[in-house]
This record gives C-alpha cells, structure tokens and sequence, in this order.
C-alpha cells in the first residue's frame, strides 16, 4: 500500500530551511532542537520557520476575577530569518508583545479559528532570539478549571487546575501548541495566601508569595499544567508522594501505597524512569480525566479511591505515560494511538508485575470488551489507528480504539516474538527516541528495522500496514480472556433462569469481576429484578464510582427509580466525562429521561469542566444560554 501523505517531516521542508538548520550559529541550540516538525493540522505554528524552545511563565492567579495575568518570555529559534513568529492563542487577551532588546513588536491576533483559536503572528527584528508576550486568561479559557470551595472536600478554599492536552494549553499560554514543538519551562505563579501552586516541573520552593518552578526535560505543551489549591503532601518513598486537601491526603497515601513498586515494575520491564520525582495530585471530582499524566505530577480524579486500592491500574497507566507519551510523544494527535495504545500495555504489564497475572487479564479482558462494544457504534474510518483528523477537534479521534486496539497490536507482537525480545525492543525503542515527538510512519520504520528485520519468519505472522492502517480489528488480534470472569459468565448464565441472586456464587469477587457481572446483565431485565439485585448487593450504595456508575446507566435503562436520588448526586458532583457520558446518554433516549437530563443539567453543567460540557452538550441538544 502507498501513503503519499506519510514523506519523511525533512523531505516536507524547503532547501532555504535546510540551510538555515545548518547555519543556525548565532542561535546555539542542540541539533535536538532543530530537528523538523511534521505538520500538525491542529496548530497555527510555523516551528520549521522559527520554533520556540523554551517557556519562561510568570503569572498572578486572581480567583476572583477567574483569570490568571502576566507575561511569557519565549526563547526561539529562527530557522527561517525572515519569518514571523506564529503562536496559538485561544480566549487570551494579548497586551504587548516586545522583541530582545525590550521594544514593542508588532503583531495580530487572527479572527479565531472554530477548533483551533487564533493564530497570533508577531513581527521579529534580526536580532531577536526571544520575546515577551504580556497577556491575560478570560473565564472562557477552557485550560483553567476554576472552582468554588463548595466544589472541594474541605469546603474552605478554592481550587483551580489546568488541562492542557489535547489542544488546550493554548487558551493559557500563547505558544506553538503542537505536540511536535518540545520545549523546557519556567514557571513563576503568585496565589492567595494559604494556596499551595504545584506544576508538572521540580517545584523550587516559595518566596514572597511566588511559587517557582523548573521543567529542565524538553516536553510537548499540552504537559504543562497548574494546580493551585489548600494542598497537603504525604511521601510515599524517596521519590514518590501525594498531594491533596488536608482531609483526603492520609487516605490518598494509603490507597498509593503501592507506586513505588510500580515505578520498579516499570523500571525493570522498559528501562530507567528519567523525570526525577513522581508525585500525584489527587483534584476535586470535577476533573474532567481519570487520570491526566503531567510529567513529575500525575493529575488523578477521587473517584479512583475506592478504599481498596481496586481502581489502581489507573496509576500504573500513568504512570507508564513517563515512557510512552511523555518520553516518546506523539508528534500529531493523528498518532494518538502511540501515546495511549503504548501506555494501555504497558499499563497492563506493570499490573501484572505489582498485582499478579490474574488481575492483568481480567482488566484485559474489560478493556477488550468495552472495544467491542464501542467499535460496533463507530463509523469504521474511526477505528484506523493512524487516523484522519483534519478538521476535526483532536478529542474525536480519543476513543477505545487507540487505547485498547493499540495495546492488542503490541500484545500480538509480544506473542509473535516472544516476551523477552519484545521487551528489549521497547526497551531500545524509549531510549532510542527519549524526549523526541514521533509519527505513526516513524513509529513503523523504527519497528520494522528493529524488530521485523530481526526476524522475517516471525514478522510475516502480522500485517503492520492492516494494523495501523485499516479499519477494524485486524483477525490475528490476541482475544484477553479471563478465568476469573469466566466465573462470573456462569453467575449471569444462572442469573438468566431465574434464579434468585443471593444464590448466586460471588464469594470473593473482586471490583473487576463486579463490572463485568453488571456489564453482562441481559437487556430485558426488569425494575423488579434491579430491586431484588440491589437487595442483595446493595449497588445503589457502592462507594465504587466505577460500580456505581455502571449500575446508574442501568437503573435508567430499566427504570429503576430507586437509585434516582443517588443518580443526581453522582452528576451534581463527579465531572468525570467516561461516567458522564453513557449516563446522560441513557437518559436521552427517552422524552421523560430527557427532560430529566436537561434539568439536572442545567444546574451541573456550571460546574463541570469544558471538556465534559462539549460531549454533554451535544448528547442533549443543550444550546449553549439555555437556561444557564
Ligand atoms: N492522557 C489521557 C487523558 C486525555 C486523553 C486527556 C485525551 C485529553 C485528551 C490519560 O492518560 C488517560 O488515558 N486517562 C484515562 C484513564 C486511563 C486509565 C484509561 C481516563 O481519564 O479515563
Ligand atoms: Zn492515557
């Protein structure tokens, strides 16, 4: 097959770049830095022309007014001596922008692109190997989740996050907002007295009121992220801690207790962890992620806190976007897949290390299933790994199929080579392409000459190109299947002829098998036979958000009233969008549920986070002033 969109990044660029990269003198930087940038349909940027390298940030943080006001310095690269400096900016106000030497350059803030924001394009002297941006965030930049001390668990100070992936740091930083541009960071945030600032960087301390911080790794703008809060930290070993409010963060550190033995799991299988520190930041329940993997501080939503460290395979997920995603990024969200695909193996591997292979493919095995299920809804151009995503918002292109279709093409390379030679080659694979953004097609030429090459008889046992390039799941996909669940198929077979549940035999079942028992209930099941379920297993009072949610979505579907109240807490207050989602979607498919939904969400939607009120908003027809 032939791709002609795939040409090496270097062939794209003319001889004048080229010669620029050589003599590029005046500007010392790495021969890193200047490597091209394949183009990204989803920034305004012009990196190959002049690229910005470093990030230096100083910010006041106003809770108040809900904006956050300040300057950027940025420290470039001319590639291209005669080009202008072109940034994303997205809800930003821009004051001034100056060169070098202090004085003001010109610039202009294109009309906003619907998906994209602005391009902000600023006029550049010869001799300018920097400049400073001095602006301000609006309350419409979607970046910044601002929150109210009703929203936190203490309930005494407010809290604001940031959530930069996929294409939102621009809407708090005017950068070159494409995953291709690395840069290092500087950070310089004044907060309220009493708030404590943390960021995705070493955090260097406080003085006069002003946090500071230093990233000195080069990584993609969409992992530069800020949280400011009343926030305690607990160690959990010489490297690794937790950062919460003061009432959550002993309970948070025993649920974490086990990440230092993840960090060596994950050391052991693909080789060093290279970012010093890794902490978490546990947010209040509006985050709109489970998880969110800012390098050094992992983002983490309280609903994975179920008391029994169940849930915990999100940890192991993030933290294995150390190596895959913020070691080896993807250098457009077209190769998507890399970053997650990547990471859902390397999650599952690390599972089976700490937690024991049982627990490993029982979570495959859900993974798998929610893939089935989700692929039969999608239209099938979407279930191509290396995606088509000009003029679209990158966000569409985030659905089980990077995540678990990439993790089964990894998977079956495993079973053809073997466990050992794998895992060297991945090894090989992070080291190799450490802090560097690649595509889909370098991902293929580095595992063709690496791993295929090594072994041609072994190779022909799959078809790269149908893997990363077609539709669909290829027919040599490795099907996880779980002993443990397969339990649970022989309780729902039992539940099916009438038995009554507390007969059934769910001694010792674990959260895994819970959700696969829930997710196997039969489609005509009855609000009498939800009563009699709950009687026994008393879901509607899970303090499992996972269970919970599960059991919510079919207490709709089924008209099982009894959990009404239950379900508008969980949606007055988790912001989750994976739990959202299918809830607000059950409900739209009646009138009645419908009318519920809009006037639950009515008075939730000013507290979930942008990412959630854009899929909820189109599942419910909500305009936006719609009783707002
Ligand atoms: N990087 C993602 C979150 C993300 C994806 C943010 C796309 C913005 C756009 C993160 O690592 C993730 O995958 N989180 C999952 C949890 C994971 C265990 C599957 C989530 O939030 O549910
Ligand atoms: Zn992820």
């Amino acid at each position: 097959m032939n791709h002609p969109s795939l040409t090496s990044p270097l062939s794209t660029l003319g001889a004048g770049v080229l010669l620029a990269l050589a003599g590029c003198r005046s500007n010392p930087a790495s021969a890193e830095a200047v490597l091209p940038v394949p183009l990204d349909a989803h920034s305004h940027a012009e990196p190959n022309r002049v690229r910005v390298r470093h990030v230096d940030l100083d910010l006041t943080v106003d809770f108040a007014a809900r904006v956050a006001s300040g300057r950027v310095e940025l420290d470039l690269v001319r590639l291209d001596p005669s080009a202008p400096l072109v940034l994303d900016a997205l809800a930003l106000e821009i004051q001034d922008a100056t060169g070098s030497d202090g004085t003001p350059r010109d610039f202009t803030l294109a009309p906003p692109d619907e998906l994209l924001g602005s391009a902000l394009t600023i006029e550049l002297e010869p001799w300018d190997d920097s400049v400073v941006v001095r602006y301000a965030t609006t309350p419409a930049s979607e970046a910044m989740q601002w929150l109210t001390p009703e929203q936190t668990r203490d309930g005494t100070h407010p809290f604001l996050f940031t959530q930069g992936e996929s294409i939102l740091t621009r809407s708090w930083i005017p950068l070159q907002d494409s995953p291709g541009v690395r840069v290092t960071y500087a950070a310089r945030i004044r907060v309220p007295d009493g708030l404590t600032a943390v960021m995705s960087a070493e955090q260097l301390g406080l003085e006069d009121g002003v946090w500071r911080f230093r990233m000195e790794r080069p990584i993609p703008p969409y992992l530069i992220a800020l949280g400011v809060g009343r926030l305690e930290f607990r160690a959990l070993s010489a490297r690794c801690g937790v950062w919460a409010e003061p009432s959550f963060v002993d309970a948070a550190a025993a649920e974490l207790e086990d990440t230092e033995a993840m960090v060596r799991s994950a050391e052991k299988l693909f080789g060093p962890y290279r970012w010093g520190r890794y902490d978490m930041l546990v947010l209040p329940p509006a985050f709109p992620y489970g998880g969110m993997e800012n390098p050094r501080l992992t983002f983490l939503t309280p609903t994975m806190f179920a008391g029994d460290k169940s849930l915990v395979s999100l940890i192991a997920h993030e933290l294995a976007h150390s190596w895959s995603g913020n070691l080896v990024t993807n250098a457009t969200w077209r190769d998507f897949w890399l970053n997650e695909g990547t990471t859902t193996y390397f999650e599952q591997r690390i599972m089976e290390e700490v937690y024991g292979p049982a627990r490993s493919e029982m979570e495959q095995q859900l993974g798998y299933e929610g893939l089935v299920r989700s692929k039969a809804e999608m239209d099938p151009r979407d279930t191509v790994l290396f995606i088509d995503l000009s003029g679209r918002h990158p966000d569409e292109g985030s659905t089980d199929v990077p995540y678990e279709k990439g993790a089964l093409f990894l998977r079956r390379l495993e079973q053809l080579f073997g466990r050992e030679r794998f895992d060297e080659f991945l090894t090989e694979y992070f080291d190799a392409n450490a802090f560097r953004s690649i595509t889909t097609p370098e991902f293929e030429a580095y595992l063709r000459a690496h791993l295929l090459a090594s072994d041609p008889a072994r190779a022909a046992g799959v078809d790269v190109e149908e893997w990363l390039y077609e539709p669909g799941l290829p027919a040599d996909a490795p099907r996880p299947a779980s002993a443990e669940l397969a339990r649970v198929d022989e309780a729902l077979r039992l539940l099916g002829s009438a038995a009554t549940s507390a007969e059934l035999d769910t001694d010792g079942w674990v959260t895994q098998q819970w959700l696969h028992f829930l997710e196997g209930m039969p489609a005509d099941l009855t609000a009498e036979r939800m009563a009699e379920l709950d009687a026994t297993f008393a879901f509607t009072a899970s303090d499992n958000d996972e269970i919970l949610a599960v059991w919510l979505r079919l207490a709709i579907a089924h008209g099982y009233a009894a959990a009404d109240e239950r379900l508008e807490l969980f949606l007055m207050t988790v912001g989750r969008r994976k739990f959202l989602q299918p809830l607000y979607t059950e409900l739209a498919k009646t009138e009645s549920g419908k009318l519920r939904a809009h006037q639950i969400y009515a008075q939730a939607r000013p507290r979930y986070h942008s990412v959630s009120t854009g899929t909820i908003d189109d599942i419910l027809d909500w305009e936006r002033g719609d009783s707002e």
